[in-house]
Parts: C-alpha cells; structure tokens; sequence
C-alpha cells in the first residue's frame, strides 16, 4: 500500500478475461503495452491467444524511434530534440539531414565533410539518362521519379550489403545527393528541355534549382529567396516520424533489401493523393473552387460528404500543422519575390471559414503542411503533378535516417502483421460445369 493507504501504483495493467475468468497482469513500459504479452491470454492450451486488431495502426507504435517527435494535440514537431521552427529558421538542409542521420548537429567540420560527399554523388550513371529518356512526353514526373530511384539500385551491386556500416553509409550519402538529380530530369523530361548536370559549385538546393530552371547561360545563380525558400521546404518535409511513406521504408527494408529498392517503396507511398499527392488535390481544389464567392457552396459539399478539404486534418495533429504555419510565413517571401498567385485569396479565406466552422472546429482539422506549399510550387511554375517530388527530395533524409534505425534496431524483424480471417471455412474445389 502506498503512504496515504492508496494501492501502489505499478507500472502495468490488469487484464481480466471474461471467457475465462483468469487475469493477467501485462507490464506498460513507455505508455505502451506489447501486443506480444496478448497472446498469453488464451482460452485453452491450443489458443493462439489474443490478438490486437488494429486497421491503420491508429494505436500501435510499431517502433521505438529517436529521429522524431510529435505532439500532435500541442503542434509539436521536434528532429532530435530540435524544433522544426528554429531549424527552419536557423539550419540549412543539409545540416537537418546530418542531425536526423547521426542524432546530433554537426560541428563546422563535420558538416563540411558531409557537405563535400554529397556534393561530390550528385552525377548519376549516363544509362540512367538513357532510362529517363525512355519515359513518354506525357508521364507523371512522380511515377519516373519512383522508378529512377528503384533503377539506380541496378548500378550499385554492393548495395545490398545493408549490415556494413560503411557500405551502408556510403549509398546513404548517394541516395540524397542523387534525388534531386533524378527528380530535377523527371521535370526536364515533362517539359521536352535537356536535361542539366549537376553543378557542384553550388549549395544542395542552389544546385536542384539549377538542374531545374537553367537555360543556355554558362552558369545558373539561383535568386537567394527562392534557394532559400526551397532550402527551407525541404528542411520541413524531411521527416515527419511513422508516416505512410516512412511506414513503407521500414516495412520493405525490413526485408532486407537495398536502400534504392525501399526509397522507392517509399516514394510510391507518397505518390498518393492522401500523403504526398495531397498538396497537388489543393491547387485542383482551389483552381475548382475559383472565386472567393464559391467558397461557402464548397464549405458546404465538404460538410455534406461531397467534398474533402484538402490541405485539412491530420492522423496526428489535432491542432494547426506547425509546418503550415512556416509555410504560410514562406509563401510571403516567395510572393514578394516572384509575385502573388491569386489562388492565395482563396486559400486565406476558406482558411478562415473553415476555422470558424463548427464542421472542422470539433473534428480538429487545422490547415497542414500541404495547404500552402503547393502555392509557392505553382507561383514558381512547377506543375501539379511534380509537387510529389519535391516533397519526396525533402523527405529522402528522414526515410534513409528512419531505414538505418531500423536495421540497427535489435528488437525489429521482417514487418509482417496478422490478420483476422473472415473468409469461407475450407471447401472443395467445384469443377466449372458444377458452378
Ligand atoms: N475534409 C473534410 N473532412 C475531413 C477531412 C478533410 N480534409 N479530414 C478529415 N475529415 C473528417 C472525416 O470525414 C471524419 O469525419 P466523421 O467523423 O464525420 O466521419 C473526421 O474528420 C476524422 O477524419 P479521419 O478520416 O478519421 O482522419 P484520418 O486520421 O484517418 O485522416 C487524413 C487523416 C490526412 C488522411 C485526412 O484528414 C484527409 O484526408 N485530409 C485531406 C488530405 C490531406 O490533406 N492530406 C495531407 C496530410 S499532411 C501530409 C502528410 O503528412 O502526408
């Protein structure tokens, strides 16, 4: 008993089962019970014991993880400690990648050292020019994109030497550094343009921006705005903890193969509308929606179930994205120094409707990272459809970070959920003339 005659607390729950009358007592270490202590809950000795059902993992950590933290019920979001919103003031891209790679900020040589071995992979293979090539005028940039990364494995035999550190590392480093090369000639490629080398004078972003918009000058200085506009971007993508995508990462690198092979996995995941693909649905929506007038007509589709908000909700915010909020604060800068994009005035003022909204107000949907970015991608006349890609080369370094973690994670094996079985009881084969 405690002092004040209360029952000790422990740390761990007491499950009692009502088939069978038993109790058991499961430890909760971290907030969290393991689903494996379940299965001792059993109604007999050939019980498979009990299982959690769980579609969606809305309540399972399949993880321990120190790359990220969210408080989704505060808007919290932390890489290592760090807040997004002195990194993103305060970092460069590079310098997140370094911290979400090896856990803390680089000392000044350090980050020299790291910048240099990115700078020096950004060249890909001229077969791989050749592969892009190969892509109809017309194909998604994203899809092309997702299938370069997966390519690039073919020219790295040694790639799936996953347990040497160094070796590891090493297409680590390649995998970051090549991305915006693969994902700046997917857009070329869309566009009918040559493609652009790299040019390795120039900082991570500078260099992207280059391989994207040079022309026919001998060398290509990026507006600072922009370059750093887009530095930032990718700083606010680059992690985001158990994602969807990250999910994926894990999930298909749990097996153990290469590191291109699953940054691809990844990079599918994240082609979808709901994940990556969402900040393209804004700009449709906000281009569909067309006037400021026609914005209480969609407030209310979207009320109704006709409609979704794009740009809205969270699996684990519940409070206003702190990333929308620095991209909001973004979108002005690149405004200024670009011009507005009149989709803006519609985008400020369904925010403040649906602020208002009891619809949105008592389901918690704040505006997320998604709702404003794709405003600076399209006043920068990046089309729709390569938005994806460009949350993708952000994104790169947190799934590589989450990737490494998970091999190094003693207590992970193959990710390979169960299932609860509704389907028919055995039955025999029914030859065609009998069915
Ligand atoms: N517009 C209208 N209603 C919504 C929206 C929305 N954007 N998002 C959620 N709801 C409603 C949903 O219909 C449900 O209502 P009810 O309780 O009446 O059934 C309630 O809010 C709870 O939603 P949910 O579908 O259970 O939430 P979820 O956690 O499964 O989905 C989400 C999260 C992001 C998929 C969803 O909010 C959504 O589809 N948003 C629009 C797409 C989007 O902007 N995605 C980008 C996410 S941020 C980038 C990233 O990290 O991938």
């Amino acid at each position: 008993m405690g002092a004040a005659g209360e029952p000790k607390s422990r740390e761990s729950v007491t499950l009692t089962d009502n088939r069978t009358g038993k109790t058991y007592e499961l430890p909760i270490e971290n907030g969290a019970i393991r689903a494996a202590d379940l299965r001792n809950v059993k109604t007999s000795e050939e019980d498979f014991g009990l299982m959690s059902f769980d579609p969606a993992f809305m309540n399972t950590a399949s993880c321990k993880s120190k790359v990220t933290f969210i408080d989704g019920d505060k808007g919290i979001l932390n890489y290592r400690g760090y807040p997004i919103e002195q990194l993103a003031e305060r970092s460069t891209h590079l310098e997140v990648a370094f911290l979400l790679f090896n856990g803390e900020l680089p000392r000044k040589a350090e980050l020299d050292a790291f910048t240099h071995e990115i700078i020096n992979h950004t060249f890909v293979h001229e077969n791989l020019k050749k592969f892009e090539e190969g892509f109809r005028h017309d194909a998604n940039p994203m899809a092309m994109f997702i299938s370069s990364v997966a390519a690039l494995s073919t020219f790295y035999q040694d790639s799936h030497e996953i347990q040497d550190p160094q070796v590891r590392r090493q297409h680590m480093i390649r995998i970051l550094a090549k991305v915006p090369t693969l994902a700046a000639w997917a857009h070329r490629h869309s566009l009918g343009l040559p493609y652009i080398y790299p040019d390795n004078e120039l900082s991570f972003t500078g260099n992207f921006l280059s391989m994207i918009f040079k022309m026919s000058e001998a060398k290509y200085k990026p507006p600072v705005a922009i370059e750093r506009a887009f530095d930032v971007l990718f700083i606010l993508h680059a992690d985001h903890e158990q994602n969807c995508s990250t999910n994926a990462m894990r999930a298909v690198g749990s097996s153990h193969v290469d590191p291109y092979s699953a940054t691809a996995a990844a990079s599918a995941a994240l082609y979808g509308p709901l994940h990556g693909g969402a900040n393209a649905e804004v700009l449709y929506m906000l281009r569909e929606i067309g006037t400021k007038t026609k914005i209480p007509e969609f407030v209310k589709k979207v009320k109704t179930k006709e409609a979704k908000l794009m740009g809205f909700g969270h699996r684990v915010y519940k409070n206003y994205d702190p990333r929308a909020r620095i991209i909001k604060k973004l979108a002005d800068d690149v405004f200024n120094a670009v011009g507005r994009n009149p989709l803006l005035d519609i985008a400020l003022e369904l925010e403040r409707i649906a602020l208002q909204d009891d619809y949105f107000v008592s389901r918690k949907l704040y505006p997320n990272v998604d709702f404003y970015s794709g405003l600076i991608y399209q006043a920068l006349k990046f089309p729709v459809d390569f938005f994806p890609v460009l949350f993708a080369i952000g994104r790169t370094a947190g799934w590589l970070a989450q990737w490494e973690e998970m091999l190094m994670d003693s207590e992970q094996k193959i990710a390979r959920p169960r299932q609860l079985y509704m389907g028919s009881p055995r039955r025999d084969y029914v030859p065609m003339s009998a069915r």
